[in-house]
């Protein structure tokens, strides 16, 4: 198709004509009100999205459950009468203070979307090795308590622009719980594709919610669940790592994505794996636990100076903790999310000193990092470091 130029002369008119109304716009606007004609509060539409997206949420445990050894489950219920609507898929971050520390953990939501319609959450935390706010809510958070939580957040959805009508689900460890809540909304029809899930573990014993999965699977042809052991050998199991071997073995004929979600140690193998399936970029998707800390310094002890709102004082940083961790250990607010590079809430300038950032965790925005912007929740120091945050 042949586009015709718009003629010179014509162009030239029309910017004339527009240059000639900003006297009077500007006029206009020096005239008017400086106050709104109404409240924004009082418009539909903002109650509507403030319902729907609220920004906090106090949330009441309802229930406590014991998963498997080390694991628990929490049902929880908002005060406002109404838990925000989700993605299957998604997480809530919970904020607590714990000693003098000010903590803020992402929890996937293993419950389905219309239970939220219910007023109903449900979290589930699995004992780690050095949790510290996994320990304190496992061995402190009963029935009757409130917690705070931040409205649903994360990408780790399914999108069927994006992504291919079957999935393959990865999961290790607590890494199962995303997947449990999409397993429920394919069954309740919230989402609508075909979910083959390879779900690891050590021994069958460790394995969890397996009596929910085998029921959905057992009564809904769009999800299958395989579960690999790796420590165990026993009839009706596979034995062994999630591979590409596996994966291959289970997947469709034509294309799929792979979803995969568990403890950094799982993510560092997986991603070679996967890799060897030769799949397009965007039908991989990864949702890691913890933080990756490849050339972290562990024994190393490092000044921290943090300029925040034009106040500077001065803590401590382990060079194997993340200089969040640091952040929160000495009370110091700053916002969260996602702790693990991705949503951006943590973004702060890195006024002076060197840190680490492992690769997987690199989310950040190219002029950022170029200009020497970090997300603490994901960066170690390596030397003595200044930071401004907020
Ligand atoms: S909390 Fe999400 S990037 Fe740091």
């Amino acid at each position: 198709m042949k586009i015709k130029a718009l003629p010179l002369k014509n162009g030239l008119k029309d910017f004339a004509n527009t240059v000639s109304t900003i006297p009077a716009r500007l006029g206009d606007v020096a005239k008017a009100s400086d106050t709104l004609p109404l409240p924004t509060d009082s418009f539909q539409v903002n109650k509507v999205a403030r319902a729907l997206h609220p920004k906090e949420q106090p949330l009441t445990v309802t229930k406590v459950e014991d998963v498997t050894d080390d694991f628990k489950r929490y049902y929880l219920k908002s005060e406002n009468g109404r838990t925000a609507y989700f993605r299957a898929g998604q997480y809530i971050s919970i904020t607590l203070k714990i000693g003098e520390s000010l903590c803020t953990r992402a929890y996937s939501l293993a419950s389905s979307p219309k239970e939220a319609l219910k007023n109903e959450y449900c979290i589930a935390v699995k004992r780690a090795a050095g949790g510290f706010v996994s320990d304190y809510i496992l061995d402190n958070v009963k029935e009757g308590d409130t917690l705070t939580s931040y409205a649903p957040e994360g990408t780790f959805v399914y999108e069927p622009l994006r992504d291919a009508k079957t999935v393959i689900g990865v999961a290790g460890g607590s890494g199962i719980t995303p997947f449990l809540s999409l397993a429920k909304a394919i069954d309740e029809r919230s989402e609508n594709l075909n979910l083959i899930l390879l779900y690891g573990a050590r021994t069958e014993k460790d394995l969890a919610f397996k009596k929910e999965l085998d029921s959905i699977a057992e009564n809904n042809g769009s999800f299958k669940v395989v579960y690999v052991l790796s420590e165990s050998k026993a009839k009706g199991f596979e034995h062994g790592f999630i591979g590409a071997d596996l994966i291959k073995k289970y997947a469709p004929k034509g294309e799929y994505s792979v979803f995969a979600c568990g403890p950094a140690a799982m993510y560092k193998f997986l991603k070679g794996e996967i890799e060897k399936l030769g799949l397009k970029k965007k039908y991989v998707r990864f949702e890691m636990q913890g933080t990756a800390n490849g050339e972290a310094k562990s024994g190393e002890t490092y000044k921290m100076t943090v300029i925040n709102r034009g106040e500077t004082s001065e803590f401590t940083c382990r060079g194997d903790e993340t200089v969040l961790t640091a952040l929160e250990r000495a009370g110091v607010p700053v916002p969260v999310r996602c702790r693990s590079g991705e949503c951006g809430f943590c973004r702060s300038k890195l006024v002076s000193g060197e840190v680490y950032i492992d690769e997987s965790a690199d989310y950040r925005r190219i002029a950022d990092a170029r200009f020497g912007y970090i997300h603490p929740c994901c960066s170690f120091p390596v030397s003595d470091i200044t930071i401004k945050i907020n």
